[in-house]
């Protein structure tokens, strides 16, 4: 074979494998979503804290660094001790097995030193010299400083509770189990260097820039990947494709920046650090991938680390957006006068239509204003998600319902009910086109095959809640 040949070959078994291993990524945090959308009694894994805390500020610096970057969402299974690793992450090429990361010399990380654990963060690379799949977020951790780098191996090493058991070994069947794969797609996709500060921005920009792109790793889920499986772009210096938006394990992943329809990049500060510290807010509130996101990571950050976010996220597009998309707040407030509300008052609707489908079904909680009510119905009107071009997200919704996270500031998990077992695809295509329609808001007309297309892709979700539903 020229050199050539062999360059395509590698490029498509490398695509493949990331591709795989990126629908890892988001397939871990399945199970967890599952668990808190049986409701608050189904504890977040991450209140049990691994260890007593110590008075070493170093060591609790890294604490708190390991919550901002989820580690332990994928580093846990269920029911097992935290970072003990073995949560199982299907993929169409066979299964990778998250590793422990406790300090055991054996079975964890307790061989690692500091310049080890360092390269397997930044560079995806094993003690042993083996090349990790990027279900580990190490194109993201790259971005971590050096102080915040030994931070966390202080509290890896003494802060968390030695396990010592290790998971099965991840075994996937060639060519992906050529770990030497990712050296290629490192070359692409990985840029080495930790964060530089913009000089033009304020320290809270950069701070939030820091969080967002580094351990926060927003990117993962919010930003379009190639079809190699990398983000199409890992910062907003890179174009503006950073956190425009992606489907990952079946729910979009909204714009966290302007984009010329009304997004939360809108939102008033507060409103941000608040959807991040409690999951919702007076208008929305947190559902899918990212429930877990907000019980595991952010309500544990600072008011001060959240304000940094918000102020970054706020800023992304905010020169290219196109001027005069109106805020969600304000179509929020001009609702209540919308012809539709109007015609939803007085019972004005057609039969067969999607007002009547919404009339009789949707109503009760988000009101015929579309307005709902304060941090328990999310309002519709100005809504993203409404708002949003992929109605994924919208779809699921009503037909498999939801709930919103449990946290320590907003415990109870209050959920939406699924609508898959009494709507047909044209009823759901009807009330969700009139939703997108109404109180201003401005989201293209949704059709039954697209609602058939995601009932398909969710069906053991949608038949499991509808049996549930009748033995009520
Ligand atoms: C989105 C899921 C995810 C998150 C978040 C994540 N990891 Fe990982 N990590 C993995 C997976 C999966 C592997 C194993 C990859 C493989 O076997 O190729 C791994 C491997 C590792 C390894 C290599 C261990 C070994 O010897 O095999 C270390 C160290 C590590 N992770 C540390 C961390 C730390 C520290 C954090 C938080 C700052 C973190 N991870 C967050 C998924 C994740
Ligand atoms: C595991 C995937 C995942 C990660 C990682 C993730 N998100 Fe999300 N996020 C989602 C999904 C899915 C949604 C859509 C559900 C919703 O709106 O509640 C979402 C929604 C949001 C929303 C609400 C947007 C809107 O318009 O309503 C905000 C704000 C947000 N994410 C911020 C963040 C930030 C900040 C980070 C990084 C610290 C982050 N997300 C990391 C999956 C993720
Ligand atoms: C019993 C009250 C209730 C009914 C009835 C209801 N919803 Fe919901 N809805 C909720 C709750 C609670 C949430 C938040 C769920 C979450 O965050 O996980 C929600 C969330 C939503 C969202 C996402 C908004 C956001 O920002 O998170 C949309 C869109 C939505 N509902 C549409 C509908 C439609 C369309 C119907 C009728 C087919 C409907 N809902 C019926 C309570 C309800």
């Amino acid at each position: 074979m020229n050199a050539r040949r062999v360059c395509t070959v590698v490029a498509a078994a490398v695509a493949m494998l990331c591709a795989g291993a990126w629908a890892v990524a988001q397939n871990a945090d399945a199970p967890a979503a599952a668990a808190s959308a049986a409701g608050p009694a189904a504890a977040p894994s991450t209140t049990a804290s691994p260890a007593p805390a110590s008075s070493d500020p170093v060591l609790e610096r890294g604490r708190y660094l390991a919550r901002a970057g989820d580690c332990v969402s994928c580093h846990t299974a269920p029911g097992k001790p935290a970072f003990a690793g073995g949560l199982p992450m299907k993929t169409p090429f066979g299964t990778i097995v998250s590793t422990n990361i406790t300090p055991d010399p054996q079975a964890g990380i307790g061989a690692y030193t500091e310049a080890d654990f360092a390269r397997a963060l930044r560079e995806g690379v094993a003690r042993d010299g083996h090349h990790l799949y990027p279900a580990m977020p190490y194109p993201s951790f790259a971005r971590v400083n050096d102080e915040d780098m030994h931070a966390l191996f202080t509290f890896f090493r003494n802060g968390v509770q030695p396990v010592a058991q290790k998971p099965p070994a991840t075994d996937l069947p060639w060519p992906f189990s050529m770990r030497g794969l990712m050296i290629g797609w490192n070359w692409i996709y990985l840029d080495k260097g930790v964060y530089q500060p913009d000089t033009a921005r304020s320290a809270e920009w950069n701070r939030g820039a820091y969080l967002v792109q580094g351990l926060g790793h927003c990117g993962d889920c919010h930003t379009p990947r190639s079809m190699l499986g990398g983000v199409k772009a890992s910062s907003n210096a890179k174009g503006d494709l950073f956190l425009s938006g992606a489907l990952i394990d079946g729910w979009y992943a909204q714009p966290l920046r302007h984009t010329g329809r009304p997004t939360m990049a809108q939102w008033p500060a507060q409103d941000i650090v608040q959807y991040l510290q409690t999951g919702r807010t007076s208008h929305t509130a947190a559902f899918g991938a990212m429930v877990d996101v907000v019980q595991n990571s952010t309500q544990h950050l600072s008011t001060q680390d959240l304000q940094a976010v918000a102020t970054y996220l706020q800023s992304l597009g905010a020169e290219s957006g196109k001027p005069g998309v109106p805020s969600p707040a304000s179509l929020v407030a001009a609702a209540p006068q919308h012809p539709s509300a109007l015609a939803l008052r007085n019972g004005t609707v057609e039969a067969n239509s999607g007002a009547m489908v919404y009339l009789n079904n949707c109503n009760a909680c988000h009101r015929s204003d579309g307005t709902g009510a304060n941090k328990t119905f999310p309002a519709l009107a100005g809504n993203s998600v409404v708002n949003a071009k992929d109605p994924t997200s919208l779809i699921r919704l009503v037909l498999a319902g939801s709930a919103m996270p449990s946290t320590a500031q907003a415990p109870s998990a209050i959920a939406m009910p699924d609508f898959g077992w009494r709507l047909s695809d044209a009823d759901v295509a009807s009330v969700l086109s009139f939703a997108r329609s109404s109180w201003g808001n401005q989201g293209e007309a949704v059709t039954a095959a697209q609602v058939a297309k995601v009932r398909d892709s969710i069906k053991p979700v949608a038949t499991a809640a509808a049996s549930a539903q009748q033995q009520k």
